[in-house]
């Protein structure tokens, strides 16, 4: 188990070249279970759960070899439908083979992901929709067992707009018999690189990125080469480290179409942008300005941008209100960043961040992904030297943190824990 020592108040300089998105590969390697040919998925980052979801294929049956974020992968022999508990309980995002296995295999059993730090984390609208195209499914000792001998197209509403349930459905609906519609659908930019990949292997989706999406069934799925979208949350985090350190850094390679609200945000902040093309941007500090959040479904504030921007406003001169709308427990970071110095209250849903001057180094515990992002945040803005621990967290979905920071000039080590 590794922790960061991160020696803080140090301005950074430099550019940072962000990696594919982890919530866009995560779907579309689960996806080349549908495909009868191998695929090439390029621009993958090389992170923890990318691995695991590699395992779980691999148990399978799967094929595949990574490297240089080259993924070249050939689930078109699986020789089992199981996804273990040992793994799945690693990484909820494993829920994703569940669609494609019962839409090209008449048959799954998936354990059921558990929940984790910031929340119960359901899925039975994932299950629901699943029986609505006529899936038999049973809950047994923690797994899903669910089989159809062909799903069936069906009109499926959901009650909240779920970023997996929706890309579980897609999937699911691709190979099923007649036309599926979802409505309430998440309208995620990962949700739609998904389908773009999907309509590569000859899928038939339209209307992804809207809130209907209609999903024609088709015999079968080709292999195709594709390349994964730049991830937008690591943008955002390096959005957020670049104003809280008052530096002046180069993100290159963000995928600014889908950052708006990010973007709108840092600016209320204080922050200066100026987008040099498609997807470069300069982010300078030059005041720090309180700012008040609601996280929301896409295109509103991702709760993924939430930990961070309060590490950020931490340092700000006045209130911020932070209001978590999408998971029931996302504040653990702020009992530690309280640690450091801040001066943050939890009432209900809602943290009210009064800005202090200072944040002090301090040893301090990542909970769980963007938890650890808003403590390096904090530590690279605060005085003295902070031990951020648990980082396995942040080797989830933060694509070589530590290297990337090093290169814009923070002076930060990996240390064994
Ligand atoms: C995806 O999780 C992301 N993960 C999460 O990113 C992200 O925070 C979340 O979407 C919201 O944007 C991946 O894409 C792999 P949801 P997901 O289903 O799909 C409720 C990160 O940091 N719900 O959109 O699991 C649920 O409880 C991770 O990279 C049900 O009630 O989230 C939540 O309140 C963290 N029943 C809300 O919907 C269900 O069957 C949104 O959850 C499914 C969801």
């Amino acid at each position: 188990m590794d922790k960061f020592s991160i020696e803080g108040s140090k301005t950074l300089h430099g550019s940072v070249d962000i990696s594919g998105s982890k919530n866009a590969a995560l779907p579309i390697i689960a996806a080349t279970i549908l495909c009868n040919k191998p695929c090439t998925i390029n621009n993958v980052p090389d992170l923890a759960d990318i691995v695991t979801m590699l395992k779980l294929l691999e148990n399978m049956g799967c094929q595949y070899s990574f490297s240089n974020n080259s993924l070249k992968i050939d689930c078109s022999k699986l020789q089992s439908t199981k996804a273990e508990y040992d793994l799945v309980r690693k990484m909820r995002a494993s829920i994703l083979v569940l669609g494609p296995l019962v839409t090209k295999y008449s048959q799954a059993i998936v354990s059921l992901p558990g929940g984790c730090a910031i929340g119960v984390r359901p899925v039975n609208l994932h299950i629901d929709a699943l029986k609505a195209m006529g899936a038999k499914i049973n809950i047994e000792q923690g797994y899903v067992h669910a089989n159809a001998k062909k799903l069936k197209g069906a009109e499926i509403y959901f009650d909240t707009p779920t970023v997996t349930g929706t890309e579980n459905i897609i999937m699911a609906a691709t190979l099923a018999d007649g036309k599926t519609t979802i409505y309430n659908a998440a309208k995620e930019p990962e949700v739609v690189d998904l389908a773009n990949f999907l309509n590569k292997c000859g899928a038939k989706i339209s209307g992804a990125g809207s809130s209907t999406i209609e999903i024609i069934g088709v015999d079968t799925l080709k292999g195709s080469e594709y390349e994964v979208m730049p991830d937008r949350i690591e943008a955002g985090t390096f959005m957020c480290i670049a104003h809280a350190t008052r530096s002046s850094i180069t993100i290159n390679n963000a995928p600014l179409y889908c950052m708006h609200s990010i973007i709108d945000k840092i600016q209320e902040a204080g922050a200066d942008i100026h987008i040099k093309n498609d997807n470069t941007v300069v982010v300078s500090h030059s005041k720090f300005l309180p700012v008040d959040i609601k996280t929301f479904v896409y295109p509103g504030f991702p709760t993924d941008m939430q930990a961070q921007f309060t590490a950020m406003l931490t340092l700000a001169q006045g209130t911020s209100i932070i209001e978590e709308t999408i998971f029931e427990n996302r504040f653990q970071h702020v009992a530690e960043l309280n640690r450091m110095g801040a001066n943050i209250t939890i009432s209900g849903n809602k943290a009210i961040v009064n800005g202090v001057k200072v944040l002090y180094g301090a040893p301090v515990m990542a909970t769980d992904l963007r938890a650890s992002a808003s403590l390096v945040i904090a530590a690279l803005a605060a005085e003295n030297t902070t031990e951020v621990l648990r980082i396995y967290h942040l080797d989830r979905g933060y694509e070589f943190l530590d290297k990337k920071l090093q290169k814009l000039g923070a002076k930060i080590k990996r240390l064994p824990q």
